[in-house]
């Protein structure tokens, strides 16, 4: 037996680095495929859950970073800058920390989870909150990274598409071949262009005979690509993609379009159900904007979209522990018990 070395590692041939590069890296991807148990009795198809949430920093941002932060060091920068919804950020902080830079990011003001703010704030990483959101985010950080001597590691950053596209090479080299449908939340749209070519190649050079269908579902209050427009002041309690007008747009309306897919909207209703259903139903804690994919694949069955038997994927992206008012909200307060046995029997209905 090994340990799972890192994206870099495992899939060095199928990436644009330089031989020789010493991969900056937390040993991120080989991440659980879980089969969905009621996700697939609910649809009558076979559906796995790409667990990225199990990745170093709880969420799939480090496939990218591993990749764009080896890139800078190699390049010898010093300093690099983020936008982020939160997981950006938490990523880009503790892979800074290994290769020893300075680590920049920009948050929208009062809307990044809780747990996101505290992994950026204990790796040491220089945040400012703007007085905006993602999209204004986005915009400073490029500005800044043209006129100042700090690279720019969003997924506008070629690399960071490159180790994203990691997950698919995993998916296939798990089941053997690609699935007929892949699902997976939209925000920057980052993901899902990284996905299709991930497995455009893996079907180009043999290990897969064929490509799935992409399917990206969107929040309804941010849904830009749905409605055909950049939205200005965008709404989602998933706020991880609480995006207006996402960098990687064309290329995931390319990857809907050439692989026969679809980008639609769920609500934030949607959203939540789907949330609880992965957490009460599949034992899987995602965070809400992870649960989007989720909320999607159902939707789109009960539209019948869906043809029974096909074998479906959903990328879940986050980790639920990153967001956790989600799952304090609404729930009922645990009772409180004195030290004694049969208190805590009669309270837990076994007396
Ligand atoms: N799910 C989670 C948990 C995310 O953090 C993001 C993006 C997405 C889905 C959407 O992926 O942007 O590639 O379409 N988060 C970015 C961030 C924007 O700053 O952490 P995408």
């Amino acid at each position: 037996t090994r340990q799972w070395r890192g994206v870099i590692e495992e899939y060095r041939e199928r990436l644009s680095l330089r031989p020789g590069t010493t991969p900056v890296s937390l040993r991120e991807g080989g991440t659980p495929l879980v089969p969905a148990q009621l996700l697939s009795e609910l649809t009558g198809c076979d559906v796995h859950l790409k667990v990225e949430g199990a990745n170093p920093t709880g969420s799939f941002k480090d496939r990218g970073m591993t990749m764009a932060i080896t890139q800078a060091k190699e390049e010898g920068a010093q300093a690099v800058i983020c936008a982020s919804t939160g997981n950006t950020s938490a990523s880009a902080a503790a892979y800074a920390v290994r290769a020893g830079m300075v680590c920049a990011v920009l948050v929208p003001q009062g809307k990044i989870a809780l747990g996101k703010m505290g992994q950026a704030l204990v790796h040491g990483a220089k945040i400012l909150q703007v007085e905006g959101n993602f999209d204004d985010c986005l915009t400073l950080a490029r500005g800044l990274s043209d006129k100042y001597p700090v690279a720019l590691v969003n997924s506008v950053n070629p690399h960071r598409i490159e180790g994203q596209k990691t997950a698919s090479f995993e998916v296939v080299d798990m089941l053997g071949d690609a699935p007929d449908v892949h699902v997976l939340p939209v925000g920057n749209a980052g993901n899902i262009t990284a996905y299709w070519r991930g497995y455009r190649e893996y079907a180009a050079d043999g290990p897969a005979t064929r490509t799935p269908r992409m399917w990206g579902f969107q929040a309804s209050g941010a849904a830009p690509i749905v409605r055909g427009e950049a939205v200005k002041d965008p709404s989602t309690i998933a706020t991880a993609i609480r995006i207006g007008n996402p960098a990687s747009w064309e290329f995931a309306e390319r990857a809907r379009d050439e692989s026969g897919g679809l980008i639609d909207a769920v609500t934030d209703r949607q959203i939540l159900r789907a949330y609880k259903l992965l957490a009460q139903r599949e034992g899987v804690f995602v965070e809400p904007a992870s649960a989007a994919s989720v909320a999607g694949l159902l939707q789109a069955a009960e539209q019948g979209q869906l043809e029974p038997g096909q074998r479906v994927v959903c990328t879940v992206t986050g980790n639920g522990l990153k967001d956790p008012d989600w799952a304090v909200a609404g729930a009922p307060q645990p009772v409180i018990v004195p030290i004694d046995a049969d208190a805590a029997a009669e309270r837990l209905g076994l007396a």
